[in-house]
């Protein structure tokens, strides 16, 4: 079945999609996006993604181009026209096509708007949550403004090849001694009991899962404290783990070579991680 994509307005097959090589987001990286999972057929924190989408519109000073209603409308249509069970939404905004120059395009050239689908059969019952994720700490040298979703993402990619050739499923980024985050998740460890991430600020993504996360930790009575925590921390920690909407919430067992407390998948990841799947499936649209 070939893919169906939408883009400005089109549902269309993705062979027949076609953006101008004028377009900002391909000469500047000039673009936002969203990464939104669909579990039997439902979308997980719509609300979540699609405010965070509007924030960082606003931070770049680029308009919204869709309301948020139609926003959805367009999820699940294509969700509905590509059968996705289990998978997931990408959406990108750019601030459309113009003359390269570094100043932006004139107010109301058109942007670019483009959703496809990817479907990921079994998308929750990854073998990966059974062993935990294996991570090697690597320095952060992304740009300062990690809070905007843009579609800047050579560092991160970069990272993630720095892990496949350390024998590794991912990396962790450094700053000053600190953990900010995974190369596209949140980062999480946990010591006696306490569960610990980096405070929201510009130095990371606000995740939609690490929101959740943190809700039903909250509400099954967990302690959380929201600080820097230190590369040495997290390897003298009981248990670690990263939240995505990819990856929901996903054990981390081995840091750097060296096992992270017994080196299995620990009780507080593997509690969170069906907490987030149960209540997320029952609030899926
Ligand atoms: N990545 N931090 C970074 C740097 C990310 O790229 C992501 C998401 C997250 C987690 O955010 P959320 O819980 O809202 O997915 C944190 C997406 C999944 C991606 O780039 O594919």
């Amino acid at each position: 079945m070939t893919r169906t994509v939408y883009l400005n307005g089109e549902y269309m097959p993705e062979d027949q999609a076609k953006v101008s090589v004028f377009d900002r987001g391909f000469l500047f990286a000039d673009g936002v996006y969203e990464v939104t999972s669909v579990l039997g057929g439902k979308l997980l924190d719509f609300d979540g993604h699609a405010v965070r989408l509007a924030r960082s519109l606003g931070e770049l000073g680029m308009a919204n181009p869709i309301t948020k209603d139609d926003l959805l409308a367009v999820h699940r249509e294509l969700v509905r026209l590509n059968d996705i069970e289990d998978g997931l939404v990408y959406l990108q905004i750019t601030r459309g096509a113009a003359d390269r120059d570094f100043a932006f395009p004139a107010e109301g050239t058109p942007q670019t708007i483009v959703l496809f689908t990817q479907a990921k059969p079994g998308l929750a019952d990854s073998p990966l949550a059974q062993t935990g994720m294996k991570v090697i700490s690597i320095e952060d040298q992304r740009w300062a403004r990690r809070d905007i979703k843009t579609v800047q993402l050579l560092y991160p990619s970069m990272g993630k090849m720095m892990a496949k050739a350390a024998g590794a499923h991912d990396a962790w980024m450094v700053e000053d001694g600190f953990i900010t985050e995974g190369t596209s998740n949140n980062a999480y460890i946990v010591k006696d009991g306490k569960i610990i991430t980096r405070n929201l600020g510009h130095e990371i993504l606000h995740g939609i899962t690490r929101a959740a996360v943190l809700r039903f930790a909250r509400e099954a009575q967990m302690e959380i404290e929201e600080r820097p925590f230190t590369l040495d921390e997290a390897k003298a920690a009981d248990e670690a783990f990263i939240t995505s909407a990819s990856m929901f919430v996903m054990p981390v067992v081995e840091m750097d070579g060296d096992s992270i407390g017994t080196g299995a998948v620990g009780p507080v990841a593997k509690r969170l991680r069906e907490i987030y799947l149960d209540e997320s499936r029952k609030m899926a649209v």
